[in-house]
């Protein structure tokens, strides 16, 4: 069975953009719940260990670099199927292949800099909301 909550950054570029308050608005009107949520900056440590499951991946360092470039939000969102339904809502990873008014169609800069995070599946929204967030910021 799907679950209900999944993990959202709002990137560095969005947040130096002041989309925070656009983006958080676009969540909200998608019907997501905001159950958590934190303003930080994370350590390059901090961003490595996040996106652990892309060590491998050619362009893991320049994520890393990026994610701890600047403040990003962080937020656990709260819908029916919600990993899947917030996937659709934020669009493409590549903004420009992204669907009309998506949010990373609306914020995004490029592939990097796509305005905002999701997870990418149930157990992955657990483990990034647990990175994040203990049992006391939850509402
Ligand atoms: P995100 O949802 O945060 O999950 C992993 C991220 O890696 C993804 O969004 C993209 O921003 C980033 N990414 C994926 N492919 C590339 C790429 N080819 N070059 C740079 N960044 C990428």
């Amino acid at each position: 069975m799907a679950g209900n909550k999944t993990l959202t950054m709002i990137k560095p570029m969005a947040v130096k953009k002041g989309f925070i308050g656009p983006i958080l608005a676009k969540i909200t009107e998608g019907g997501f719940k905001i159950v958590a949520m934190k303003y930080a900056k994370l350590t390059l440590e901090q961003a490595q260990k996040f996106y652990e499951v892309h060590k491998e991946r050619p362009f893991y360092d320049e994520l890393t670099a990026f994610m701890s470039s600047g403040p990003i939000v962080a937020a656990i969102l709260e819908k029916e199927n919600a990993v899947e339904a917030y996937r659709n809502y934020i669009g493409a990873t590549d903004p420009a292949k992204a669907a009309p008014g998506t949010i990373r169609a609306l914020y995004g800069t490029n592939l990097g800099m796509n305005a905002v995070h999701g997870s990418d599946s149930d157990e992955n929204a657990t483990i990034e909301s647990d990175f994040f967030f203990s049992q006391l910021e939850r509402f």
